[in-house]
């Protein structure tokens, strides 16, 4: 298990990394995202995000979404006729996008600048759902704690809803469409993943990039994490959708693996 001492040392490299990127994801993509939600049917979430969300009565209810980036996801929770919606993102450069796309948007949805370890206490016990999407659970060194961090933010009976890369597709070496399908990795791989490649993965800019460390973590993990954390496994489903900008190899292969998963969870009332 990571020591909280080293859980910190990772969580502040990788906040280093996330804020280096945030002002070249801006580049590629704010202008675009602030005329999307000008529009007040837009919406970023999927068919399958979609139609989870409404099945757990998303609407009047107070929504958390951690590890929220710049707020494309929570903004469409909120469109879906939430009530409090607040995103909690490390990356001071993604909250600030948040609140402009909000801006555009006309939402009142709230961005808080935090670790998703240390989300302020004020916040506890404050919503109905939380929300977990696309790419967070690979950057927490200590997954319990994780987990015990979202439990903190529920009242009782309150649900967490997980939209995330399957966990296997870590094993393969990421490609475009015709590259070749490798397996690279073992899917038991308990040491972090270095990477100085940057985090463009929107442009592919190449730029003087902090080193990110990301983790793998087994589904077992994930479960065991969230039944030690006090939430109670309600619905889980593996997924062929690609929902990365990174696997496009094994999108367009014919073999067939779990590309993502969807995993609801449920604090007791
Ligand atoms: C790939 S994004 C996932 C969010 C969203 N689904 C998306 O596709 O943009 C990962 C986000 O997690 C944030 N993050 C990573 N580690 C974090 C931590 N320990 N605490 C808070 N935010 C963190 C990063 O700043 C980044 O905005």
């Amino acid at each position: 298990m990571t020591k909280p001492s080293e859980t910190s040392a990772y969580t502040s490299t990788n906040r280093t990394a996330w804020e280096e990127v945030a002002p070249i994801h801006a580049k590629h993509n704010q202008a675009r995202l602030i005329e999307a939600f000008k529009d007040p049917e837009f919406s970023f979430l999927d068919a399958t995000a979609t139609k989870a969300l409404t099945s757990l009565d998303v609407a009047g209810k107070d929504v958390a979404q951690v590890c929220c980036n710049n707020g494309i996801e929570l903004l469409s929770v909120q469109r879906m006729g939430a009530a409090r919606c607040v995103g909690f993102d490390g990356a001071e450069g993604f909250v600030e996008q948040g609140r402009e796309l909000a801006e555009a948007a006309g939402s009142d949805a709230e961005f808080v600048c935090c670790d998703a370890y240390d989300i302020p206490a004020e916040f506890h016990g404050g919503f109905d759902l939380a929300v977990i999407t696309i790419g967070v659970l690979g950057w927490m060194p200590d997954i319990d704690g994780f987990f015990a961090s979202i439990e903190k933010l529920l009242r009782p009976g309150g649900a967490v809803f997980i939209y995330e890369h399957h966990p296997i597709l870590v094993m393969v070496k990421p490609g475009q469409v015709g590259d070749p399908f490798e397996w690279e990795l073992s899917y038991f791989k308990t040491d972090p993943y270095v990477d100085a490649s940057g985090l463009d993965y929107y442009g592919g800019e190449a730029y003087d990039a902090t080193p990110n460390v990301s983790f793998s973590h087994k589904l077992s993990d994930i479960f065991m994490a969230a039944i030690k954390g006090g939430l109670a496994v309600e619905h889980f489903e593996e997924l062929p959708n690609h929902i990365s900008n990174t696997w496009w190899n094994v999108e367009h292969s014919d073999i067939g693996l779990p590309m993502s998963y969807t995993l609801v969870l449920r604090k007791a009332g």
